[in-house]
């Protein structure tokens, strides 16, 4: 379980986030959604300490992650960006099992993980020696998605990870993440622009105006239901 307890972030005068709290519980998937601007970003760095709150608290299971080590913390959890970000001189599976073995695994282990998780993901054998750019944006993305998964973290967090792909694949990718998510016990927090996205992955839906204000949050089905406001039924196109 992850907790927002009452975050703030200034960035200089920019108040990027008020006053900003959320639980996402364990082994769900809770999605952000919001316009360009809305604190998105800052808030899931927050959960890796890439970003330190201003004011407030974000802890996991009850430890604030203020006590914890940034570096292992990092190594503990996933993190998919959008722009994908694979080594381009390192082959697929070299660029997972990097990260397998920085996280301290030993060869054996790493090489282990590294291919199970890029076959979860759907990717071949035969694509484990290619170089990034021999891969479609799609295969990328599943690749960004295995590196993520390669440490074994049970907290995934993911930033508009399937922007760049056709909405076919995009299909694909959304179906396969809820696969693993369940079939690991994930406890995932993933951005995202797109309304049938968000309504499709979502067991927890969060609508965010500027500021990181929520304007709603449940699940998908409460949400259509009963939309709280105009800015909730325009952004989920109702
Ligand atoms: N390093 C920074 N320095 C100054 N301002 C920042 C920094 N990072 C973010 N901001 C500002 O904080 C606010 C929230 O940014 P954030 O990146 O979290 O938004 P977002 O919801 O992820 O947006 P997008 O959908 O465009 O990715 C914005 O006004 C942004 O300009
Ligand atoms: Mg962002």
């Amino acid at each position: 379980m992850i907790e927002f307890d009452r975050v703030s972030k200034k960035y200089g005068d920019t108040a990027a986030l008020t006053d900003f709290s959320l639980t996402a519980p364990t082994a769900q998937i809770t999605v952000l959604m919001g316009l360009s601007g809305s604190g998105k970003t800052t808030l899931i760095r927050m959960v890796n300490k890439m970003v330190t709150p201003t004011t407030g608290s974000v802890s996991i299971d009850g430890i604030d992650v203020a006590e914890l080590d940034a570096v292992k913390l990092r190594r503990s959890i996933g993190y998919v960006m959008q722009e994908v970000g694979l080594l381009p001189h390192k082959t697929v599976l070299d660029n997972v099992l990097l990260i397998a073995r920085i996280a301290g695994q030993d060869t054996a282990t790493a090489r282990r993980n590294a291919t199970e998780m890029l076959s979860m993901v759907g990717i071949d054998e035969q694509f484990f020696a290619r170089f990034p750019q021999q891969l479609s944006g799609g295969q990328q993305q599943r690749v960004g998605v295995a590196r993520a998964l390669a440490t074994k973290p049970n907290i995934l967090l993911m930033d508009e990870p399937f922007g760049a792909v056709d909405p076919i694949v995009r299909e694909d990718l959304q179906d396969e993440l809820c696969r693993i998510q369940r079939e690991l016990g994930l406890t995932i927090v993933f951005v995202t622009h797109d309304r049938h996205e968000a309504l499709k992955i979502a067991d927890q839906l969060v609508v965010l105006s500027n500021g990181g204000h929520i304007e709603q949050a449940g699940t998908p089905a409460e949400l259509l239901a009963k939309p709280a406001n105009d800015f909730v039924r325009k952004l989920l196109g109702l």
